[in-house]
């Protein structure tokens, strides 16, 4: 519901009352607001669509309830594909368990694959029929090929990966030329290298995610945390360079662009679409919502974190991250280099399933992280403060610490409006006096 002034403001400015005692209105009324407050709305697929994307969020942050709400609102939801098993107590019950069994490894990931196909079936059945429903993989996974075709075969309207260069996903795409590609990539060089090599196979990007490593929650697109500050990757660095590259190749207007990382307001997305990006993406506002899969203690960590508690490090897949530095996060980052030292090859993963592609703490990399992330994201989901690892973007929340519904975000991001708890009643009789 709205407050006093914000209706009165709504009604000043010819807008579509966008909540009334708590009933969402329909999608197009946020397709509306939008427009009516100067923003463009945005075309994939041919779908149009509201300037605001859920990212993808692991593990099990961003599953079906979060997507399909956002997509049922006009826009992109995204539900991370990975280890969605933990969101199922039946997955769970039969391969929590599983250590040095020899097929658990097929076990566990066969129940990834079985949740996640759940998860996209519960967004798309949120969504009723609105918005676009993605799934976002992990290119850093071992499972990444399998995630990708269950994806695709459980009717996913797109496929976004980050974590790694996606050279293989138009082929992997192949025989499903609906369905929207997306890598997620941080610089300009990095946009020319996956369009080239994209064009040669015959496919062209359908959007591509800029993440602003500065910025951004969770494995952020630079080679080392010392680059995360470098000004190539600004978003008024990136997207000139970006459209002077398409304008150069003459594809022009054809890739939709859509900004990651510490966006969150209508001024900021007015800013991002004047520089000629056609919708952002957030992360944190999302992970923190009622409709949020994570537990209210994750969304509590997340957004009671203040900018000293954030922290960057490298991953055990060698990738910087960013989190807030919890009790866990202190310790091991206090212990860091002596873990570095005696790092080596071990005989068998953590956690039986060798969920990363290369694993500092498996493979024995002294380099990078020493961690099991696995572990430790599975720790956060549940809510637990002592052993979790939780990611977080660096940038301040819409709502501050409270944890709100999906359409109070939209309603803010795309109207400016804080919507509050008052009574409709109430609110007419503040606007006579
Ligand atoms: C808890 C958390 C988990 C995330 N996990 C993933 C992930 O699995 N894959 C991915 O591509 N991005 C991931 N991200 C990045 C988000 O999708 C998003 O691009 C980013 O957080 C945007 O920045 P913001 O948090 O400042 O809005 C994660 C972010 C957070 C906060
Ligand atoms: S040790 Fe942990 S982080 Fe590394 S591959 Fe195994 S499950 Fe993944």
């Amino acid at each position: 519901m709205m407050n006093a002034t914000s209706l009165l403001n709504a009604v000043a400015l010819k807008l579509p009352a966008i909540s009334i005692d708590g009933v969402p209105q329909p999608w197009h009324e946020l397709l509306r607001l939008a427009q009516t407050g100067g923003l463009k709305t945005w075309q994939l697929r041919g779908h149009e669509l509201i300037p605001v994307v859920q990212g993808g969020m692991g593990v099990g942050i961003s599953a079906g309830s979060l997507a399909g709400t956002v997509a049922k609102m006009g826009g992109v939801g995204t539900v991370s594909s990975v280890e969605l098993r933990r969101l199922h107590p039946d997955l769970m019950a039969q391969t929590g368990h599983l250590d040095e069994e020899p097929d658990a490894k097929e076990r566990i990931e066969n129940a990834n694959l079985v949740a996640l196909d759940r998860e996209i079936q519960r967004a798309k059945k949120i969504s009723e029929g609105h918005g676009l429903v993605a799934v976002n993989v992990m290119k850093a996974l071992s499972a990444y090929e399998p995630h990708v075709r269950q994806a695709l075969a459980s009717g996913a309207d797109a496929i976004v990966v980050g974590a790694g260069l996606p050279l293989d996903l138009p082929e992997l795409a192949k025989d499903y030329p609906d369905t929207a590609l997306i890598p997620i990539l941080s610089d300009a060089r990095g946009v020319q290298l996956i369009v080239r090599k994209w064009e040669k196979k015959g496919r062209l990007p359908d959007a591509i995610v800029i993440e602003h490593p500065r910025l951004a929650g969770g494995h952020l697109g630079a080679a080392k945390v010392a680059d995360l500050q470098d000004k190539r990757f600004d978003f008024d660095v990136v997207l000139p360079a970006v459209l002077e590259f398409f304008k150069a190749s003459g594809i022009e207007g054809k890739i939709p662009l859509i900004v990651a990382g510490g966006i969150s307001s209508r001024e900021d997305i007015l800013r991002l679409q004047g520089l000629g990006a056609s919708a952002v993406q957030l992360g944190t506002a999302f992970a923190v919502t009622q409709e949020g899969d994570a537990s209210p203690e994750f969304k509590r960590v997340l957004a009671q974190a203040t900018p000293s508690d954030m922290v960057e490090f490298i991953s055990v897949a060698g990738l910087p991250a960013r989190a807030v530095r919890t009790r866990w996060l202190n310790k091991y980052l206090r212990t860091e280099a002596k873990l570095k030292a005696v790092a080596h090859e071990k005989k068998k993963c953590n956690m039986s399933f060798d969920c990363l592609t290369h694993c500092g703490l498996r493979d024995g990399k002294a380099e990078i992280g020493q961690f099991c992330i696995a572990t430790h994201l599975g720790h956060a989901l549940e809510g637990d403060t002592e052993k979790g690892l939780f990611f977080r973007g660096a940038g301040t929340l819409p709502f501050g610490q409270e944890i709100r519904s999906v359409q109070d975000l939209m309603d803010w991001l795309l109207g400016g409006i804080k919507t509050q708890t008052i009574h409709f009643q109430s609110l007419r009789h503040t606007a006579a006096t």
